[in-house]
């Protein structure tokens, strides 16, 4: 397979808030291709796949831990934050992704895992044995595990208590995660210094920034119950002003799953900023709600929650990534409506979530898939892909945990989806082979070979998009419409958010969710009367919007439609 770039730019473009215009694409390097026949993915195989996510049009990967860990948590559970897992390469291998992607414009966001480490980091080895020692404080420990009762547990499924009992330091130490990822106590100025150490490291290796992992769980407290603590936004401002002194333009990503006035505060302020982007928690569970109900209120209600976020700040918005669907952020009856209608199997739950991919999610249905990228990709804030989406790769329920949706990229219909050549058997998790989604079927060589693939129907996306900054820059103002199944809003870029040689643009965007087609008269802002729309992707002309600023469109099944405004 060989990809025609033809936009390519050598070298990284300048600009501080690269981020805002940006498409992000979350990729396992263990998922994604595997250079050396060892059946796992490797640095060096991610390396020779850049040219397929420059054509696609990616403009900067998030990959999650590639550190030496035991892997019991996908490598969240950080054995050394300073080595890469030998199974995906060296250093020297992942200087050279840096270098290679940056010669593309291509930026590299790594996570940063900020609350906790394995059990099995030399930090937490030295603690559990010599308590009074330079590590002794490094944790959170107690001789009892009743503090902070009411502090939830997030791994329901998994862990009965917050706490877990060690029988070398004879004390129990505190996890919110799973029992064999004990949370670092940030009580202690020198964890402060040893993150701030590990996040310099990175940074001088080239890395544009960090996704800061589970990061409203740094503190605890009982009037808190643990999450967003004051001191949690202090150690963030803290962290912010180190790189912006020393490594301007570099970003910092808030995994943070929160309601949105929550989520909205690790941005901090134009005057004390934390975090360049923040994920979008409360949106993404509305669109499969809206998707299945065909109603759009509770999406309108959130998003117009959203808007209000500091000069510079913008949403990292998602449909799906390497954990589950998490439902933690809707209403209980949202909530078991969404899993009568996406986890009617046992089998496809965990926690409080979901664990299976978009495509899984949607049954295949191209209408469902296009408008929930299409809504994606309009949203206020940079999307993040998450590989294998693009081609609707499926998911292997029969696999634990959250591995169902990390199973090998399927590139080609021959041996391992092309992934790999290693011995099938030897793989780090099996190719989907599934009814409807099985390799051989679904790949990237035979996406490429149909002109009218949901492949190819993404990259168009991405590049419309990428020809319309307005939906990376621009302002956000709901539309009103009386139509139910309806979702309207205009997005609108000011001459101060363009660069030179760029025009202002507004855009109209309109989702249907209805399962029928239908109409939907839209009320604009009061400016936009007489205004004329021109479909941006035939460049069609399309019914002006009224003086009465009122705009009557017709929609087919699940459509959707970007109009400029002119
Ligand atoms: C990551 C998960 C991980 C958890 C604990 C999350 O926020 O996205 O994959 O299991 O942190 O490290």
């Amino acid at each position: 397979m060989s990809f025609t770039v033809p936009f390519s730019q050598p070298g990284l473009q300048h600009d501080p808030q690269w981020y805002r215009r940006a498409i992000f694409y979350e990729v396992m390097v263990g998922a994604f291709a595997d250079s050396d026949s060892d059946g796992v993915g490797d640095f060096q195989g991610l390396i020779g796949k850049l040219d397929y996510l420059e054509w696609l049009g990616v403009d900067a990967l998030w990959l999650p831990p590639f550190y030496a860990s035991p892997l019991l948590d996908g490598g969240y559970d950080v054995a050394d934050y300073r080595s890469v897992l030998p199974d995906y390469g060296t250093l020297d291998d992942f200087r050279e992704l840096v270098t290679q992607a940056h010669q593309r414009n291509m930026r590299i966001v790594i996570d940063l895992v900020v609350n906790h480490t394995s059990d099995q980091h030399e930090w937490f080895q030295q603690s559990r044995t010599d308590p009074h020692g330079p590590y002794g404080d490094y944790y959170v420990w107690s001789d009892t595990d009743d503090l902070w009762p009411d502090i939830r547990i997030i791994f329901s499924d998994t862990e009965e208590s917050n706490w877990a009992f060690d029988s070398e330091r004879r004390q129990f130490y505190f996890h919110r995660f799973f029992s064999h990822q004990p949370d670092l106590n940030y009580g202690n100025p020198a964890v402060h210094q040893e993150i701030f150490d590990v996040a310099r490291y990175w940074l001088d290796m080239g890395v544009d920034g960090f996704r800061l992992d589970a990061v409203p769980y740094l503190y605890e407290s009982d009037e808190g119950l643990g999450e967003s603590e004051p001191e949690t936004h202090d150690f963030i401002r803290s962290l912010r002003a180190m790189m912006d002194t020393d490594y301007p333009g570099k970003v910092l990503i808030a995994e943070a799953n929160q309601r949105p006035h929550e989520v909205a505060e690790y941005f901090g302020t134009t005057e004390a900023p934390e975090c360049h982007m923040a994920f979008d928690f409360p949106v993404m569970p509305r669109v499969f709600y809206a998707l299945r109900s065909q109603q759009v209120a509770s999406l309108v209600d959130v998003l117009s929650e959203t808007t209000e976020i500091p000069h510079g700040a913008t949403w990292a918005v998602f449909l799906r990534n390497h954990d589950e669907l998490t439902l933690e952020m809707v209403s209980d009856e949202e909530r078991q409506a969404l899993y009568g209608w996406y986890a009617y199997d046992p089998r496809m739950r965990i926690n409080e979530g979901i664990r299976r991919r978009l495509a899984t999610l949607l049954d295949n249905s191209r209408h469902e898939l296009e408008l929930a990228k299409a809504l994606l990709l309009a949203l206020p804030g940079a999307p993040f892909l998450y590989y294998g989406d693009e081609i609707a790769m499926g998911d292997n329920i029969w696999l634990n945990d959250r591995d169902a949706s990390r199973t090998p990229m399927q590139w080609t219909p021959d041996r391992n989806a092309g992934f790999s050549t290693a011995d099938p058997g030897k793989l780090y998790l099996p190719v989907v082979q599934s009814l409807g989604y099985h390799y051989s079927s679904v790949n990237v060589e035979t996406a490429l070979a149909q002109s009218r693939s949901f492949l190819h129907f993404v990259r168009q996306l991405i590049h419309v998009r990428r020809a319309h900054p307005v939906l990376g820059v621009g302002d956000f103002e709901m539309a009103s419409t009386p139509n139910e199944s309806v979702l309207a809003f205009v997005r609108t870029q000011s001459s101060e958010q363009c660069r030179p040689g760029e025009s202002p643009q507004t855009m109209l965007c309109v989702f249907s969710f209805a399962h029928h087609p239908t109409t939907a008269t839209i009320t604009l802002g009061a400016r936009h009367a007489g205004a004329r729309l021109r479909d941006v992707f035939g460049g069609g002309s399309f019914p002006g919007v009224g003086e009465n600023a009122q705009v009557t469109l017709t929609m087919g099944t699940q459509g959707f439609y970007w109009l400029a405004v002119e």
